[in-house]
């Protein structure tokens, strides 16, 4: 009797080391186990726009000008914080309207990002500089 009663709390235990390691472990541990595999990609819904959008110039085969200040084709090389702050800039550029740039604009009027698509892009930058 005694024996069953001391087992049951021991397993009782165990669960609940489990369960507090599980829910208790530092949020940096997972953080920081992303970073040491690679810096983030761009997620697949930024990356379409940004193709249709920015890659004619902020891509590895663009304009000088452009490339010194986002080379999309670089984005991986950067590490989280740049990304961040690259983001917020992106951002800033597209609700403001100035990028892309006006004449772009005329000669590619079906790739000019949406207001879905400008609203997509500052979320994910509000997210990244949370
Ligand atoms: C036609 C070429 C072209 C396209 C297309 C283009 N850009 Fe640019 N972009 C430039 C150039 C050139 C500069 C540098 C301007 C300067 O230094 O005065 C620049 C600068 C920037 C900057 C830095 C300037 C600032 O004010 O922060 C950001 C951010 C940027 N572009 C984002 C984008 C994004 C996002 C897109 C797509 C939605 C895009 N660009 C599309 C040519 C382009």
């Amino acid at each position: 009797m005694f024996m069953k009663k001391s087992l049951a709390f021991l397993g009782v235990s165990i669960a609940l080391i489990f369960f507090f390691a599980l829910a208790f472990r530092p949020v940096g541990a997972s953080a920081s186990a992303k970073f040491s595999e690679g810096n983030p990609e761009l997620p697949d819904s930024v990356a379409k726009i940004i193709q249709k959008a920015c890659l004619d110039c902020h891509g590895d085969n663009g304009n000088g000008m452009a490339k010194s200040h986002v080379n999309f084709g670089k984005w991986n090389t950067y590490d989280v914080k740049k990304q961040a702050g690259k983001a917020y800039d992106i951002s800033k550029v597209l609700s403001k309207g100035s990028m892309p740039p006006g004449k772009w604009r005329k000669n590619n009027p079906d790739n000019i990002p949406t207001q879905a698509e400008v609203d997509l892009i500052k979320n994910w930058a509000k997210a990244l500089n949370n």
